[in-house]
């Protein structure tokens, strides 16, 4: 019997990696995955060699992160209840698609991970996970053993001579997670929702109210609905994030402290930094306004909150996600150009569009004499036959 875990190389996962040898008697595989989360991956191979594991997996997937994964979220303008980014969720389908495969080349019949019984990751990676692996066997360590306080979790590791680095200055009370999009805080203070949180907190921005007097322009290139250019710039998926996050952090853009429904079913406080995200979301609508028809934004407009529902409740290897993908990414055929825009004490304040592929038709806008572009006679019947079942209705009552 062989698993194959999520390992962050962190204290909980290294608890987990030993306590699966000794519970289940099988041998373990990590795998650690680079997804911009802001530290090195490589230390979690001498912590998982002294672990006792053999196979480690150690890759940098911040690419194909950005790439397949946010970027096609992006183009949905996907928001979940009105205000999360997804930061976190839209990470999970990629660890449980790279879970499966490790799984499937190295002969192990499971899979594990270090998410709680109480949250959603759980529920994103094992619906990934038998999504893209039927037959897969999911251990859950968090839902089984009795280590639930901090107090059991830290005697288990003496007892066990787990090896921990004590980071200094560095440590966090919050229950965080990072990745290209976003970091989280959760937990600790923020557990009441009336409570502020905590200036050290945020590890991202500065406050708006600190940040520069001076705002900072750019101009972001579009082709297909994805950004391929920075102030004339190419740049790969992965370094539009991290551009767009430390210029965004800088002028305090993307906080966000907001309460959520799980989809376990209780409600959670959450706050998050989603500097590059807060920016793409603003100039992807601004560079749809003038390149997408108004009836093809509209029905895009009703199906995005179901879009961003099944990204967060775990659902982006499934069917309905594909189906609607299909026809986000078709409507994105003509959604090129530029967008202009200022990043200002936490404000994206876009200052210009333009694209070759435009619908927007000066001539036909113009409050000046148009030359007959538009013939304003043609509104009189337009609003006459609109306006004849309210008639009828009128003389009804
Ligand atoms: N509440 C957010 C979500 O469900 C963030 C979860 C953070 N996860 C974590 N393991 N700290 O997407
Ligand atoms: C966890 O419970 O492991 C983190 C929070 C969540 O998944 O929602």
């Amino acid at each position: 019997k062989k698993v194959v875990l999520a390992y962050s190389g962190g204290l909980d996962t290294s608890v987990i990696a030993k306590w699966l040898q000794d519970q289940y008697q099988c041998e373990v595989v990590t795998f650690t995955a680079d997804i911009g989360q802001g530290e090195e991956v490589e230390p979690a191979r001498a912590k998982a060699h002294a672990l006792g594991i053999k196979e480690v997996f150690i890759e940098d997937l911040r690419e194909e992160f950005a790439r397949d994964f946010v970027f096609p979220m992006f183009r949905a303008n996907a928001v979940y209840e009105g205000e999360y980014l997804l930061g976190t969720s839209i990470a999970r389908p990629l660890i449980a698609k790279r879970l499966v495969e490790i799984a499937e080349a190295t002969g192990a019949d499971a899979i594990s991970h270090g998410a709680t019984g109480k949250g959603n990751d759980q529920v994103r990676f094992e619906l990934g996970a038998y999504g893209l692996k039927p037959d897969v066997k999911v251990i859950a360590p968090w839902r089984e053993w009795d280590l639930l306080s901090r107090e059991k979790l830290m005697a288990y590791v003496d007892e066990h001579n787990i090896p921990v680095e004590q980071k200094k200055g560095n440590k966090s009370p919050y229950s965080m997670d990072a990745n290209l999009l976003h970091i989280s805080y959760e937990g600790n203070s923020l557990e009441d929702p009336w409570t502020e949180a905590e200036a050290e907190m945020w590890r991202w921005s500065v406050s708006p109210e600190q940040a520069p007097d001076q705002a900072t322009e750019l101009v972001l290139t579009y082709k297909n609905g994805d950004i391929t250019e920075i102030d004339g710039k190419p740049m790969s998926p992965a370094t539009v994030m991290e551009y767009l996050n430390k210029v965004g952090g800088e002028n305090g853009i993307g906080r966000a402290d907001l309460v959520e429904n799980r989809y376990v079913g209780m409600k959670s406080r959450g706050c998050y930094e989603t500097p590059a995200g807060t920016i793409m979301l603003k100039a992807h609508r601004a560079m749809e306004s003038i390149t997408l028809d108004r009836e093809a934004a509209h029905l895009k407009d009703e199906l995005m909150p179901r879009y961003a529902k099944l990204i967060y409740n775990g659902y982006w290897w499934s069917p309905e996600r594909e189906m609607l993908q299909a026809m986000i990414d078709i409507s994105q055929k003509h959604v090129e150009g530029k967008v202009r825009l200022k990043l200002y004490k936490g404000n994206v304040i876009i200052s210009g569009r333009a694209s070759d592929k435009s619908l927007f038709d000066e001539k036909i806008a113009t409050f000046d004499d148009d030359g007959g572009a538009y013939d304003q006679k043609d509104a009189e019947g337009f609003i006459k036959l609109n306006a004849l079942r309210l008639r009828l209705g009128a003389k009804q009552k």
